[in-house]
């Protein structure tokens, strides 16, 4: 324990704040997959292996992320546990110039894969994570005088100590792993409980009267599954509705009638209403989940 904080004594604020940040950010980035329903389930628009496939359209490193989409599992547990090493290893300064070394890679990965498609560059946080990593994985470099003799030896040379150490990072990144599958949730049904206040439509309910809705304009209401929905009046007799929660990551879609577009406001996914919600820009791999609805008399109405 007491090295830890010596280890943090000796460096300077800014790298002090460097280091909590990006070894939080990476333990919670291993927490929030391990503990989500989503990612290892292939029937959800957020597994892993769909996420992989979606973010390979466009990508330069897409034929890889194709293959890799084919061994969800492989890669999901590997980038949960090597999230949660690296967090571990630079907080708890083990092995930290090749932890950071690390997160700079993988931060290079998101951002030739998750975030390659996200315009402009600077509104997708793996650009910044890259060259946060590589100026702490910088900063961490061994300086010149210290390369000399016996140090340069140190350098290369792993004691058995710091094996060991190593060994319990690995250890401490499987059991926090081991941990978030125990609790499991999905950001899917947090929403889900968040809408069902209002109760959720039921088939042949009247969702808005059709008078109430002009055309180009939306209205929200919560899908028979609890998830948040839009419905969208695209014409004088014309009605469309969508699960709104995005395809991509699970963030809710919203409408914007300036683009006649739905908007997923994390990763900026664009859909068209006008084509099934057809994925028009952005990381989305799939279109929003369809809803029939229907203009029945003076109200549209669940079919
Ligand atoms: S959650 Fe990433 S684009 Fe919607």
């Amino acid at each position: 324990m007491s090295s830890i904080a010596n280890s943090f004594r000796k460096q300077a604020w800014p790298l002090r704040i460097l280091r909590l940040w990006l070894g939080v950010t990476f333990l919670y980035a291993g927490w929030n997959k391990a503990s989500d329903r989503s990612f290892f389930d292939v029937s959800s628009p957020r597994y892993i292996g769909r996420q992989l496939l979606g973010f390979s359209h466009g990508s330069p490193i897409g034929s890889l992320l194709r293959i890799a989409s084919r061994h969800g599992l492989i890669v999901g547990w590997l980038t949960i546990l090597t999230e949660m090493a690296i967090g571990i290893a630079i907080l708890l300064n083990i092995a930290s110039l090749p932890a950071a070394i690390g997160g700079a890679f993988l931060s290079l990965t998101l951002w030739l894969s998750a975030s390659w498609n996200v315009h402009p560059y600077f509104l997708a946080s793996d650009p910044a994570y890259f060259i946060m990593w590589t100026a702490y994985a910088l900063a961490l470099l061994p300086k010149k005088r210290a390369l000399n003799g016996t140090k340069r030896t140190q350098v290369v040379n792993l004691d058995r100590r710091e094996v060991v150490r190593i060994g319990a990072v690995g250890a401490l990144a499987v059991a926090g792993a081991l941990l978030g599958r125990l609790f499991q949730s999905s950001p899917t049904r947090k929403t889900q409980a968040k809408n069902n206040a209002g109760g959720n439509a039921k088939k042949g309910n009247s969702l808005i009267a059709l008078s109430a809705l002009p055309i180009g304009a939306a209205h929200h209401f919560t899908a028979i599954n609890g998830d948040p929905a839009i419905l969208i009046r695209t014409g004088n007799t014309r009605v469309a509705a969508f699960d709104a929660i995005c395809t991509h990551q699970g963030c809710t879609v919203d409408y914007d009638p300036a683009t006649k577009t739905l908007i997923c406001p994390c990763h900026l996914s664009q859909f068209d209403p006008l084509s099934h919600a057809a994925v028009m820009a952005g990381p989305a791999p799939a279109p929003l989940s369809e809803i029939s609805v229907k203009i029945d008399g003076t109200n549209i109405i669940l079919v």
